[in-house]
Parts: C-alpha cells; sequence; structure tokens
C-alpha cells in the first residue's frame, strides 16, 4: 500500500473541517521540529508530500492523506507542541483540537509519537501521552533522527525511553527507532502501521 497512490487529501484547522470518517486513521503527534513531515514522507517514498521545514510549528493544522486506490486508509500530520515562541492562544488551539480529535475520533486506530533521539521523552512530551492515556488510544513510541546519535548513545535513549514509559498507564507501547534520513525502521514502521489499520 505504501508503494502505491497516496495523495494529500485535507487541512483541517478545525473539528468542522475533519473529513468524514470513512476508514481507519493512523496519526502523528510529537514536538514541533521532532520530524513528523519527514517521517510521512520517508514512509510514503514521496519527497515532498507534507512539508518539511527549519521553522518550528510550521504545521499548525490536521493533514490528512489519503492511502490506496481504493482509499485503505489515512495518515494524519498534527500539529507540533513545545516550541519556545508558540503564543498563548496558539497553544490553547493546539489543546482543543487534538484532544478533541483524539477523543471523538472512532476511526483513528493508534497515534505515533514521535521523540527525539538525541533527547528522549521531556516534560513537553508529557502532556500528548496523558491526552492518549485519557481518550485510550493506544500509541507507539518513534525514536527520530537516530542518524544524529551513536549507537550506544541510542541504546541508552532506547533504555530511558522504555522505562519511562513503563510509568505510564498504558500497557508497554512499542518503541522503535528511525532515520528519515537514512531509512532506519521505516520498513518497520510501514508494517506496524498496516497491522494498526487492518486488525
Ligand atoms: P513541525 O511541522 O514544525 O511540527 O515540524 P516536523 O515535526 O514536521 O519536522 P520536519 O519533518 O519539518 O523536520 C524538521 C527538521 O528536522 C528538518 O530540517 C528536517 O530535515 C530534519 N529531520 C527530520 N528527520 C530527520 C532525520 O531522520 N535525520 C536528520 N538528520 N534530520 C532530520
Ligand atoms: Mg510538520
Amino acid at each position: 500500500l505504501f508503494a502505491g497512490p497516496i495523495a494529500f487529501l485535507k487541512s483541517a484547522p478545525q473539528l468542522k473541517f475533519l473529513p468524514d470518517p470513512v476508514v481507519p486513521e493512523v496519526a502523528f503527534a510529537g514536538r514541533s521540529n521532532v520530524g513528523k513531515s519527514s517521517l510521512l514522507n520517508a514512509l510514503t517514498g514521496r519527497n515532498a508530500l507534507a512539508r518539511t521545514s527549519n521553522t518550528p510549528g510550521r504545521t499548525q493544522e490536521l493533514n490528512f492523506f489519503d492511502v490506496g486506490d481504493p482509499l485503505a486508509f489515512r495518515l494524519v500530520d498534527m500539529p507540533g507542541y513545545g516550541f519556545a515562541k508558540a503564543p498563548k492562544d496558539v497553544v490553547r488551539k493546539w489543546r482543543f483540537l487534538v484532544n478533541d480529535f483524539l477523543r471523538g475520533r472512532a476511526v483513528l486506530k493508534r497515534a505515533l509519537v514521535l521523540i527525539d533521539s538525541r533527547h528522549g521523552i521531556k516534560p513537553v512530551d508529557t502532556e500528548i501521552l496523558d491526552m492518549l492515556d485519557g481518550a485510550a488510544v493506544s500509541y507507539h513510541i518513534v525514536l527520530t533522527k537516530a542518524d544524529k546519535v551513536k549507537a550506544t548513545e541510542l541504546d541508552a535513549v532506547l533504555e530511558r525511553t522504555r522505562a519511562n514509559a513503563r510509568k505510564r498507564p498504558a500497557a508497554h507501547p512499542d518503541i522503535l527507532a528511525t532515520s528519515s534520513e537514512k531509512g532506519m525502521g521505516i520498513p518497520e514502521l510501514r508494517a506496524a502501521i498496516l497491522g494498526a489499520v487492518t486488525d
């Protein structure tokens, strides 16, 4: 499916603009600049499907991508959080949009929570994890930019992330290290997504 047709469907800045919930969906969450859009591009093998940028906070809407023809499932790029210069009303809007989406979207099968391999889970990530636990949405933790750390550092951050995840109410989320740049972990993540949307 990832080798077949994939197309941008629409951007939803508010819940009333959501597409009809007709197929399973997998959403990408993570702090701004963590590499959500890049990961989407790597998974789909398209260079410019989702807009990537060096400016944190570029994506402020829910962006929907149709996978398969006939349509099989959708990927949702969610707005990033935690950028330093975010105005208060942007943060408030993010919170409402994401929380309502997570709680109300019956077709949402899984979320991928992206965490920078160089930093691990930070306090700024706990709000989205709490929201996911509160909304009973199952999630995967995906370490990004693994090419930026040494193998020994990656092992250490994996171990720390595992320990951190064990303390959360959701039972043992899967943790996967990836690099959109080098293609590391991408086939494994594709398989995990297909598993989530077909079970
Ligand atoms: P927002 O839309 O602002 O929330 O950001 P985002 O999470 O979508 O991040 P984006 O994909 O735009 O990537 C941010 C920056 O990180 C870009 O400069 C990317 O080129 C870089 N980047 C993303 N993934 C990787 C990776 O696997 N390795 C390396 N080295 N750089 C990466
Ligand atoms: Mg983005």
